[in-house]
């Protein structure tokens, strides 16, 4: 295969898009469709962590990657988000556990979900717990959150199920910052 072909492989086969913002997706993350062409088990090596570049995300947009097969929100919240978001009385949740990969088994208080102390940080596996959708963003839904159409799910700027059918608050990977790059993995 001539690194050519590899290119454009790589072009076609690792998608990404944005909501909103200009985030980018580093090269470490578009390797994974040529490794993915040669050998699946190093695929599944390469999948496991990418890089995602969060210095073009603004406050109030989203970015949101492919991981691992699917979508991981990647949001950037305003202070109004994350008011809402630690003003919620813990009784109201439905789903009262933080569902977070990096926390343990801890309560769905914001804190234990978002990635920074302050909350600016929010990332998530973009996939609806009732039955797999991808969830609509910026503000959508009754809690100013993310909004399921499929059903009627609504989560809030936290990101935790309040009202329909879904049964959790959508998960937050193992992830990390290092510097301006979110580490997926
Ligand atoms: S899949 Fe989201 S509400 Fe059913």
């Amino acid at each position: 295969m001539s690194h050519a072909e590899d290119h454009e492989g790589t072009r076609r086969d690792f998608l990404y898009y944005a909501t909103a913002g200009a985030g980018a997706v580093t090269a470490g993350a578009a390797v994974w469709p040529l490794v993915n062409q040669m050998n699946p088990s190093a695929d599944v090596k390469a999948l496991a962590s990418i890089r995602v570049d969060t210095s073009g995300i603004l406050p109030g947009t989203q970015l949101t990657v492919k991981w691992l097969g699917k979508p991981v929100f990647i949001r950037r919240r305003t202070q109004e988000e994350i008011d809402a978001a630690r003003s919620v009385d813990l009784g109201d949740l439905i789903d009262d556990e933080a569902r977070n990969a990096n926390a343990g088994v801890v309560d769905a208080a914001d804190e234990n979900r978002a990635m920074d102390e302050n909350g600016e940080w929010l990332v998530m596996m973009g996939v609806c717990t009732h039955l797999g959708c991808v969830p609509l963003g910026d503000g959508a839904g009754d809690f100013g959150g993310w909004f399921c159409p499929c059903h009627g799910s609504h989560y809030d700027t936290s990101g935790r199920i309040r009202k329909g059918p879904a049964p959790e608050n959508l998960p937050v990977p193992v992830a990390r910052f290092e510097g301006s790059e979110l580490v997926l993995g």
